[in-house]
């Protein structure tokens, strides 16, 4: 039966403390929890206590020191009944054993490289111990680890160190370890095992001295010291820009190489992905110092928005998910570019989340209904629930949405909050009603705006009509009209915003349009010439905005506007509107016309060095396939829209001409590796330029991808020049993949961009080229990480060679995932979201795509995980 938002009821019971004793042991591990407990409710006062678990085997049961007759308990490995618990007050001490070397879902306590380590978000804690595993369950921890000495020299848990040493006439030791500070049990970690590790020191706000730890493989000590500090920069700017204070003695983040997600904010130790912590010049790109940056915040950020204050139930999971990207990406703007993160980040959105909400896995960023909790951590949790709390912000003005925050904590500290508690703070903080803008968190779907603009020359009037709709997702038919921030601009004949003296039809605060109806029509006066209109500046709002606006506009626009972002949106609407004519064209055997604004408007931004060259990088990079394929939303032809984007490219590559080796040849020359934004961004374009003249596939275009790969002092302009030569499916691309292999033979992060390549040659041999790869030594079976380069990179990134049409690549998907299922079901289930659009192809793909998904859905034995995917996807 699902889980419904509104069935929730508060825990029967109270746990007050919780005293875990682990005697580590990779097939038998022994754990003893003591668990103060009490009635809550007169229900409860009947005695009946049922605890959780799963896949875990009792050893022994005691009540207030007494063993628990078999008569009154039972026992399964999911479950744990007890029928006569006192009413007041009593200690329930529960033995079970678990076997981490057996745990391939990694969930729960699980063996990594030797290393033993725990995830319990969101239901693994259930499978170290029976338990009351529910965010709601507030609980102090003590922890005490004891493991052979030469096996786990680094005993870790959540909170402050307490004692240690070693247990006499044993080759054993222990550590004990005490988290002052309430939570549940999904922030439970520990971490054993034989790590290297950095250290360094932060002086808080108050004054409270941290100790930092940053544990690792061995060897790998001087590949965390960015990790460590952008942790620093993290915990500074939290304080700065929120008020928000560490809170322990000690702050430790461990690095580990099996890992189902990116990273896991467990009170005071962090477990992340290594592939978020560790970086070097010869090893990570600029993309990937950014990520390690964002993530460490991310995680760290929790330790208030997901940690101190948490969420009642898991339908609130934007409440600290939504939060916490919002507040990573803010520090991440203040780090690095604002513009181009910005960018950066719609991006990804439009990537991820618009077609989950244009697709079946639609739900609103508050689901109210779910089956398996692990396929709710989605972009539009994450990344919708983030462009919610912006939109709260630019609602209420930067000085009001502190001011509601500050609230919010100071209201929350210590408790386990919903969506409604976080609104309250802040339209009790400002005085706002928030009721209309709360639409936001449970109509799903995203909405589309129709502007119409018209200027009266006489009047000296602009007229503006905004219309909003929302389509119909999965489970909600009617939607009603919702609060959006729209900032905006009327750009005048000079290139500035222009003044006007009034405006009717709706609430205008400076530069924010709050569209609250399903139409409105704005009524501008004293508009001294015909504007053009720049809407939706920095995205304020994630709609889709249709404009009726001319090319030359979009051009004016691309040269002109005050909003970056915009500017950069106005060369992509050129662009786009460009591929979905060619992309017809394709279909229909016409040549493609190329729309000289297009052109006119990248050569501008290339030659514009007031620009920042991220920036310009940006502008030059065409929407994806997968953008094309959005936009048409019907009958995708992925081979149509990849010849239409080539034959675009290699229009826009003759059109620049020798503009891009010149700016490419101004560029080079930088040997020095810094990671900073600012160098990032001339590597970029660069690398963006390279790009964009192998399009014309000439031999000196060709050679010179060839130098840049041979003569790349870092991993950003190595990878790109492989990127470049192995999407244009050179035959070259053969010797320069093998010759990067063999360079990082021996390193498994790096060997992901290598399978990430190989996986993503758009040529007809790829898919066989994927199968192959599945046995290469380099590649291995249960590594998350792994299986997400080579065949999530295929199924996720590949557009035409996923989407074959003979259905192969489909069928080989089906039944990779039905092996993987056994093993690792959220990592199958991810990997399935790749056929969240499977409606929208064209007939002959869409047919192949729903049979490969009807014979998953048939399986025997599917993990819920998979089994609700699939269904999903199918309804
Ligand atoms: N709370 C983590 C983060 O976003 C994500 C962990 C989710 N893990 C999982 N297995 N569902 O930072
Ligand atoms: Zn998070």
């Amino acid at each position: 039966a699902p889980f419904r938002l509104e069935d929730y009821r508060a825990p029967a019971f109270t746990i007050d403390t919780v005293a875990l004793d682990f005697q580590l042991d990779p097939p038998a591990t022994r754990v003893t929890a003591t668990l103060s407990i009490r009635a809550n409710t007169e229900e409860a006062r009947k005695g009946r206590l049922e605890l959780i678990g799963d896949e875990i085997v009792l050893k022994g049961l005691k009540l207030d020191g007494v063993a628990v007759p078999a008569s009154h308990y039972i026992a399964t490995p999911s479950l744990l009944t007890l029928t006569d618990v006192p009413k007041g007050p009593f200690t329930l001490e529960i033995e079970t054993i678990v076997d981490p070397a057996a745990n391939t879902k990694l969930m729960g306590l699980y063996r990594t490289s030797g290393t033993y380590c725990t995830q319990c978000e969101a239901e693994g804690f259930r499978r170290i111990t029976y338990f009351l595993d529910r965010p709601d369950v507030l609980a102090v921890y003590t922890t005490r680890l004891e493991a052979e000495k030469s096996d786990a020299p680094i005993l870790l848990a959540n909170g402050n160190p307490v004692e240690s040493g070693d247990i006499p006439g044993t080759d054993r030791h222990f550590a004990i370890w005490h988290d002052p500070f309430p939570k549940p049990s999904y922030l439970f970690a520990m971490v054993a095992g034989d790590l290297g590790v950095i250290t360094d020191r932060f002086t808080t706000m108050s004054g409270r001295d941290v100790e930092l730890r940053i544990y690792c493989e061995h060897g790998k000590e001087a590949r965390c010291t960015y990790a460590m500090d952008a942790l620093k920069r993290s915990m500074k700017w939290d304080e700065d820009v929120f008020g928000l204070e560490y809170d322990l003695d000690i702050f430790v983040i461990v690095a580990v190489s099996d890992f189902n997600m990116g990273a896991m904010e467990n009170k005071g130790l962090n477990v992340f992905n290594d592939k978020y912590v560790l970086a070097d010049p010869d090893a990570a790109t600029d993309a990937d110092y950014a990520n390690v940056e964002g993530v460490i915040a991310h995680e760290y950020f929790h330790n208030w928005t997901g940690n101190r204050i948490t969420c009642r139930d898991w339908f609130q999971l934007c409440l600290k998910e939504g939060l916490t990207v919002f507040r990573d990406q803010e520090f991440s703007s203040d780090m690095r570019s604002r513009a181009v993160k910005r960018i950066a980040d719609v991006r990804t959105l439009q990537a991820r989340q618009f077609p989950e909400d244009g697709g079946p896995l639609a739900h609103p960023v508050r689901p109210e209904i779910y089956h398996e909790i692990s396929n709710f951590y989605t972009p539009t949790v994450y990344e919708k629930g983030a462009e919610v709390v912006r939109m709260l912000k630019s609602i209420l003005g930067p000085d009001d949405f502190r001011k509601g925050m500050d609230l919010y904590v100071k209201r929350h500290d210590g408790d386990a909050a919903t969506i409604e508690d976080f609104l309250a703070s802040f339209a009790d903080a400002t005085g706002v009603d928030l009721s209309q803008f709360k639409l936001w968190y449970s109509q799903a779907g995203t909405p589309q705006i129709v502007a119409r603009g018209a200027y009266d020359e006489a009047a000296k009037s602009y007229k503006l009509t905004l219309t909003q709709s929302l389509a119909a997702t999965p489970g909600q038919s009617q939607k009603r009209p919702m609060h959006m921030p729209i900032r905006f601009g009327l750009i005048g004949p000079n290139g500035d915003d222009m003044d006007y003296a009034s405006v009717s039809g709706g609430r205008v605060d400076r530069d924010i349009i709050h569209l609250t109806e399903a139409s409105q029509t704005l009524v501008f006066e004293g508009v001294g010439g015909r504007p053009v209109p720049s809407l939706l500046r920095g995205f304020s709002a994630p709609v889709r905005l249709a404009i009726d606006i001319s090319a030359s506009d979009l051009l004016f626009q691309a040269r002109t506007d005050t909003d970056p972002f915009n500017r950069w949106q106005a060369v992509q609407t050129l662009a786009m509107r460009n591929l979905v004519a060619g992309t017809a064209e394709q279909i229909a055997g016409r040549a493609p016309k190329v729309e000289p604004a297009l052109i006119d408007a990248l050569g501008g931004v290339l030659d514009n060095d007031t620009l920042e060259p991220a920036f310009r990088a940006q502008v030059l990079q065409l929407p994806s396939e997968a953008d094309i394929a959005r936009e048409l939303g019907q009958d995708v032809d992925p081979e149509a829209i990849a010849a239409a984007r080539t034959a675009l490219r290699l229009a826009i590559s003759t059109g620049l001409g020798d503009r891009l080796e010149r700016h490419y040849a101004r560029l080079s020359g930088e040997t020095d590796f810094h990671p900073d934004a600012t160098s990032a961004g001339r590597r970029a374009l660069r690398n963006t330029l390279l790009d964009l003249r192998l399009a014309r596939r000439s031999p000196d275009a060709i050679a010179a991808a060839l130098t840049h790969f041979e003569a790349a002092t870092n991993m950003t302009d190595r990878l790109a020049a492989l990127a470049t030569i192995t999407q244009a499916a050179l035959p070259e691309r053969r010797a320069v993949l093998d010759a990067f292999h063999d360079r990082y033979a021996n390193d498994a992060l790096v060997l992901d961009k290598w399978l990430t390549l190989e996986a993503t040659v758009p040529a007809p041999d790829t898919l066989d080229r994927v199968k192959a790869l599945l046995k290469h030594p380099s590649y291995s079976p249960n590594n998350p990480n792994r299986v997400r380069a080579l065949v999530g990179s295929f199924a996720g990134a590949n557009q035409t060679q996923f989407n074959r049409a003979d259905g192969a690549g489909y069928d080989f998907l089906a039944d990779f995932a039905l092996d993987l299922d056994k093993r690792n079901p959220q990592t199958t289930a991810r990997l399935l979201v790749s056929f969240r659009s499977w409606r929208a192809l064209e007939p002959v793909r869409r047919a192949r795509a729903e049979a490969a998904l009807r014979r998953i859905a048939a399986a025997k034995d599917l993990s819920p995980d998979t089994l609700d995917i699939v269904t999903r996807t199918l309804a």
